[in-house]
């Protein structure tokens, strides 16, 4: 399966991979900031996001997976730090399970081990039918709220407008197949005590999806593992907080052995 990617620069390469229902370019502030500091940036499109095509009704995380190990094929990269943010991080789980020797470091980002519960599967399905019925603005009406913190919702009209326009730009399809492949996703909590390669979690202090709780969780079960909890940013972290972010980011990559 092609997919479509940006890739920025040269030296060690970081892939990282995008959150439902958005696309590469929501890591523009990070990719500017590594840049600086010789890095290859590469920041794939997951299947029916950006300019991936989705040809299937069910996108599993598998599979999106398996698009980035491919890719890492196809540029000839045996490694890489490789970075997800919530479905990202879901991503990037699933290249650790699979694909362990391609990682060499791993970038968690507002996300979530655990499969879904039951309740929040419910919650995907009662998603779908509202898209299937109202388009992409559904996901407006209904994830939009809950993603971004008070504080950008009082003060950053622009993220808020942006983000809007890019979930209604979603194609209906390709968001329909991803909530159904993250609602049968694997159960990583067994993978993350198998995790030996140094590992960032950040979480935003204020994200009531993916809550600051589970990177604990996370930290405690992850031998090399380290929290940072961006103040004053809800689930979209790296967006509302792109300096505080990439400040936790460059901290992190400072301390690697590449
Ligand atoms: C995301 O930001 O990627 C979504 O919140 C993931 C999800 O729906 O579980």
């Amino acid at each position: 399966m092609k997919i479509a990617f940006e890739d920025h620069g040269e030296g060690f390469p970081i892939i990282l991979i995008h959150a439902f229902p958005l696309s590469g370019k929501m890591w523009k502030a990070q990719a500017e900031h590594l840049l600086q500091s010789n890095y290859r940036v590469i920041l794939p499109d997951m299947r029916g996001f950006g300019g991936t095509d989705s040809f299937s009704d069910i996108n599993a995380v598998e599979d999106m997976a398996g698009d980035v190990s491919e890719l890492m094929d196809t540029l000839k990269l045996p490694e890489a730090i490789i970075g997800g943010l919530s479905m990202g991080g879901y991503v990037a789980l699933e290249m650790y399970r699979s694909f362990p020797d391609k990682i060499k470091a791993l970038v968690l980002c507002d996300t979530n081990h655990a499969a879904d519960t039951d309740e929040k599967r419910e919650a995907r399905f009662d998603l779908i039918e509202k898209i299937e019925k109202d388009g992409s603005r559904a996901l407006i009406d209904t994830m939009l709220p809950k993603l971004v913190s008070e504080r950008a919702k009082n003060g950053n009209t622009r993220l808020i407008e942006d983000l809007e326009k890019q979930f209604l730009e979603t194609n209906p399809k390709a968001a329909i197949a991803a909530l159904r492949g993250m609602a049968q996703r694997n159960d990583h909590t067994g993978t993350l005590s198998k995790i030996n390669v140094p590992s960032l979690l950040v979480f935003g202090a204020d994200d009531q999806v993916t809550p600051p709780s589970i990177g604990e969780f996370m930290r405690e079960n992850i031998s090399s593992a380290e929290l940072v909890k961006i103040d004053a940013a809800g689930h979209y972290s790296n967006l509302e907080q792109p300096a505080a972010f990439n400040d936790a980011l460059t901290a992190f990559l400072t301390a690697l052995t590449l």
